[in-house]
């Protein structure tokens, strides 16, 4: 396979990671001690897995359990359905839960998931998303965190995949062909 396309970095693995511990200390400051963290898979895993370690540094010291939606499938085009492909083990009734996204950008995935996790009786519904593209937004929803707002251009790495690629990347880019 030829693969002509480069990639221009749009924010670098220091400006995340500078972020992130930010992000962990208002984030701690916030949330109750009963607090459960759930990534939203697969996109977030590898921002989730510093924000754990940079909340554990911060103090917080939360259980955590995944969930896996799909909403994309192998494009880039988002179906606007969204399907529970691994649903989470952990009770939510009655517990404060942070929502943890690589991306928020129709708003869909993470209505969807914030409604669900309202619907089992969660007593309070945070949303923390690394990246935030408001432009694309086609539902009424607002992240309680942000990494960093972004425009609207596809954007891959640091988790972030176009059609299975790019997830390693340790920065976030924009693909140029
Ligand atoms: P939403 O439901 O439209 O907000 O989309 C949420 C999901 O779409 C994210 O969790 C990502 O997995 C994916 N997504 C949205 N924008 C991008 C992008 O620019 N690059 C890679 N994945 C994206
Ligand atoms: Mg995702």
């Amino acid at each position: 396979m030829t693969d002509r396309s480069s990639i221009a970095i749009r924010i670098s693995s220091a400006e995340i990671a500078a972020r992130i511990e930010e992000l962990a200390h208002d984030i701690q400051a916030a949330m109750a001690e009963d607090t459960l963290m759930v990534p939203i898979l697969t996109g977030s895993f590898v921002f989730a897995a510093d924000l754990v370690r940079a909340l554990a540094r911060a103090g917080a010291d939360w259980p955590l359990d995944f969930m896996t939606l799909s909403s994309y499938g192998a494009g880039t085009q988002s179906s606007g359905k969204i399907d529970i492909v691994r649903d989470l083990r952990e009770p939510v009734s009655g517990r404060s839960v942070l929502v943890i996204d690589d991306i928020l950008d129709t708003g869909r995935t993470l209505l969807f998931a914030r409604n669900l996790l309202r619907e089992r009786g969660a007593r309070d519904v945070k949303i923390c998303a690394l990246l935030d593209k408001p432009a694309r937004r086609t539902v009424d929803l607002a992240a309680d965190f942000v990494g960093f707002a972004v425009t609207d251009e596809f954007l891959v790495g640091y988790g972030l995949d176009k059609a299975g690629r790019y997830r390693g990347l340790p920065y976030i880019g924009a693909i140029e062909s």
